[in-house]
């Protein structure tokens, strides 16, 4: 039976994967700055994750969420307190457009209505209302096509105040927008929002899936503009690989038995994953190697040859060239061994590499580019 066929593939695979390090079956090393779309937070198969995730698998992988799983309450205690959020509550699933469904879903029961604000370049998954509210045409299947969502440009304060009224259910952004190109909102335009959504009874979502779990050196990017969001969606960074996600409710919403449901989220081995990786990244100040080393990185590309901007915060980077990225992205990949990613902009390369990546790696990397457009 053939795989059905919606990726367009490298010709490599990888076999052994240590730290930012990937080998392929050939026995190549690769230098990972892309983690797997920003997935892997705290290196790969870090020894802690290791050892938790065998231990757990050999007392029990899994039950559902109809007796009680220890690893969740221990995983609501530290994300809280890591997180600045303590009396938020936590709901599991087991990815981004999970995380956003579930968030949509919560605006709406909670409002009694159906309206969703939503901004240009944004990208909130492929499920029925994320891929609605995402703004690329080219993924929206006539079953998915419905006119509560209405997209407003980025950054754009006006534009949005213009919309905004009381029939608005919820409005959601990205902590950093990821798939868009790296593009940061800007803090005044986080705070209208929030004053908008409250002067009109709406909630406000923060998509923190890609930008959160430490990567732009807060735990969530949106806390740069001190802001209180009224729902939080993460999932790539916070199980390093194994599947979760989960959204953090403010406690002004309240929960009810059979309001929101999954068989898998939340089971005992996705918690194992998750809390070894909270207690990586408080053991190894990870926060604060991502706040550091994207400094550094940032500082390094500004002004160079064939950049025409750096975006971003912290270990999510955006490198605008002054052409298209894909032949750099390219030569990156086969002449230097180093995977980066790419956005819906053809110019943009991103940035996303283990949050406990080193100065040899980015200088690595950073030979590597100069190399290539020189
Ligand atoms: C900001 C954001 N939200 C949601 C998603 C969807 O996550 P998933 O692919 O886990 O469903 C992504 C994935 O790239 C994302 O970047």
């Amino acid at each position: 039976m053939p795989l059905f066929d919606v990726y367009p593939l490298f010709d490599i695979e990888p076999v052994k994967a240590q730290g930012c390090y990937l080998w392929d079956s050939a026995g190549r090393q690769y230098l990972d700055l892309y983690g797997g779309h920003a997935v892997i937070s705290i290196g790969h198969s870090h020894p802690h994750y290791v050892s938790q995730i065998s231990q757990q698998l050999q007392r029990i992988g899994f039950y559902s969420n109809s007796v009680r799983i220890p690893g969740q309450q221990a995983l609501a205690g530290k994300l809280g307190s890591l997180s600045g959020y303590p009396d938020y509550s936590l709901f599991l699933v087991n990815s981004g457009a999970e995380a956003n469904e579930n968030a949509f879903k919560i605006a709406s029961f909670h409002t009694g209505r159906k309206k969703i604000i939503s901004f240009g370049k944004s990208f909130h998954g492929r499920t029925s209302a994320a891929v609605a509210a995402t703004d690329n045409p080219a993924i929206i299947a006539p079953v998915n096509q419905h006119d509560h969502v209405v997209f407003v440009p980025f950054n754009d304060t006006e534009a949005f105040e213009q919309v905004m009224d009381d029939s608005v259910a919820a409005v959601i952004i990205e902590g950093i927008q990821g798939v868009g190109g790296v593009r940061v909102p800007e803090v005044s335009f986080l705070r209208k929002i929030r004053e908008l959504c409250s002067r009109h009874g709406a909630l406000m979502i923060l998509d923190e899936v890609q930008s959160g779990y430490g990567r732009s050196g807060r735990f969530f990017a949106h806390q740069e503009a001190g802001v209180q969001p009224d729902i939080i969606s993460m999932a790539k960074g916070m199980g390093n690989g194994f599947p979760i996600g989960g959204i953090l409710i403010h406690p002004s919403i309240p929960a009810k038995h059979g309001m929101l449901g999954t068989t898998f989220g939340g089971n005992h081995l996705a918690c194992a994953a998750a809390n070894a990786v909270l207690e990586v990244i408080e053991q190894e100040d990870l926060l604060a190697n991502a706040a550091a080393m994207g400094e550094l990185l940032i500082g390094a590309l500004k002004g160079k040859r064939g950049i025409r901007e750096v975006r971003g915060r912290g270990l999510m980077i955006g490198i605008e060239l002054d052409r298209p990225c894909a032949p750099v992205r390219q030569a990156l990949l086969q002449q230097y061994g180093i995977f980066t990613g790419s956005s819906s902009d053809k110019n943009t390369i991103r940035i996303l590499p283990a949050l406990n990546v080193g100065e040899k790696e980015l200088n690595i990397f950073l030979d590597a580019f100069d190399n290539i457009i020189s």
